[in-house]
């Protein structure tokens, strides 16, 4: 009998690129229309059948995560939490799994990354064809920034991270399939120039050995959350696809477009144009939200107007003489006008923030 497809979902890290929020916090707990990045992630593996789940977890971020997910019950999948003592590279995450994944075929899943259309088919491909290794490509703009891959008669035969003159426009994505012998690649290897075990390495080793590893064109949209931008832009496009829908109070207020406003949230003389979100227990007084904005559980925002933006749980935005826009808001932030003698801007921030004034 074969061994049953398991799943490794990479929740470790630095995250050193979405700083100051992760200075407190998982970058893969970061909402994107009010959900946690990674449970995006574990819902692809669950409705692909798999239902054994590792997942990698930092020392320092790790509990919350586990909080967060638990055991997995809700999304109808057993989680195993694995802790990596330290970052030391997407291949030393497999070797720190090895004892969960045992000799089973596993898909590799970056807790970061958000994957449009699941990988339903991308599993499917793996039984049907049997590769060693299935690695997921899509072309972009800017292959200099990513792990590259050359295809030749429709097999992988080189891997480059970040090359400085890259061969071809096809970049990984960051959801891999593998078999028990990543495990042999990965322990052959050495760590990278930036000291950590390279996963395109461990798969590079695969070819120079002779295994088989295969190409997967992405057709949807792949978003690495990493980065501010990149985190609006995820947010961006799982909007455009929310499911209208008012449960909270609308006093005086208007929704337009694709708005879901989630139970006990409260709206009083507002507006908000899709596509957007407002959490639970919200509470928006004199405010237009725009589109493109997550308003997080227990928001309060007063005469204000916020658009394109992810605001975390609990965090307050009053009296501002400009609209805020293309903004993270970690939780519990206060930002507003403040009417004390003398007059003047009042910062209470943390390492690596960022402000910008009018
Ligand atoms: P990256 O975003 O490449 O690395 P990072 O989290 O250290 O971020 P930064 O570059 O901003 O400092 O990692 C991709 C995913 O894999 C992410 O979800 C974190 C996870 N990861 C691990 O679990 N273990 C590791 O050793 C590394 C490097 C990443």
């Amino acid at each position: 009998m074969r061994a049953p497809l398991k799943g490794l979902i990479l929740s470790g890290g630095k995250g050193t690129r979405l700083r100051p929020i992760t200075h407190t916090s998982a970058k893969q707990l970061v909402p994107v229309a009010n959900t946690p990045v990674l449970f995006y992630g574990i819902r692809a593996m669950a409705e692909a059948g798999i239902h054994e789940i590792g997942i990698i977890i930092a020392p320092e971020t790790g509990e919350e995560i586990r909080a967060a997910a638990g055991d997995g019950e809700r999304f109808g999948v057993r989680l195993t939490y694995i802790v990596q003592d330290q970052p030391a590279g997407l291949a030393h995450a497999v070797l720190t799994a090895e004892p969960f994944l045992r000799d089973s075929p596993f898909v590799m899943y970056l807790g970061d990354n958000l994957l449009q259309g699941g990988i339903a088919d991308l599993v499917q491909a793996f039984d049907r064809d049997e590769p060693d290794a299935l690695i997921l490509l899509t072309p972009v703009p800017d292959p200099e920034h990513y792990g590259v891959a050359e295809l030749h008669d429709g097999s992988v035969v080189r891997l480059v991270e970040k090359p400085a003159q890259p061969q071809t426009d096809l970049a990984l994505v960051g959801v891999y399939m593998f078999r028990a012998s990543i495990h042999a690649a990965a322990r052959a290897i050495e760590p990278s120039a930036r000291g950590e075990l390279e996963i395109t390495d461990a798969i590079q080793r695969l070819v120079d050995v002779g295994r088989r590893v295969e190409p997967h064109i992405v057709r949807g949209w792949w978003k690495d959350t990493g980065r501010l931008e990149d985190m609006l832009a995820a947010n961006r496009l799982v909007l455009d696809t929310i499911e209208p829908s008012v449960q909270g109070e609308l006093v005086d207020s208007q929704v337009d477009g694709r708005v879901v406003i989630e139970p006990g949230a409260r709206l009083e003389r507002s507006t908000v144009r899709g596509p957007a979100v407002v959490g639970a227990g919200a509470r928006l007084t004199d405010c237009y939200i725009g589109p493109y904005t997550a308003i997080g559980e227990g928001c309060v925002i007063r005469n204000a107007e916020v658009e394109h933006s992810i605001l975390l749980s609990g965090s307050i935005v009053h009296d501002l003489a400009g609209r805020m826009e293309s903004s993270l808001l970690g939780r519990n932030v206060r930002i507003g006008r403040d009417t004390r003698q003398p007059r003047a801007y009042r910062f209470l921030v943390g390492d690596n923030s960022e402000i910008a004034i009018l």
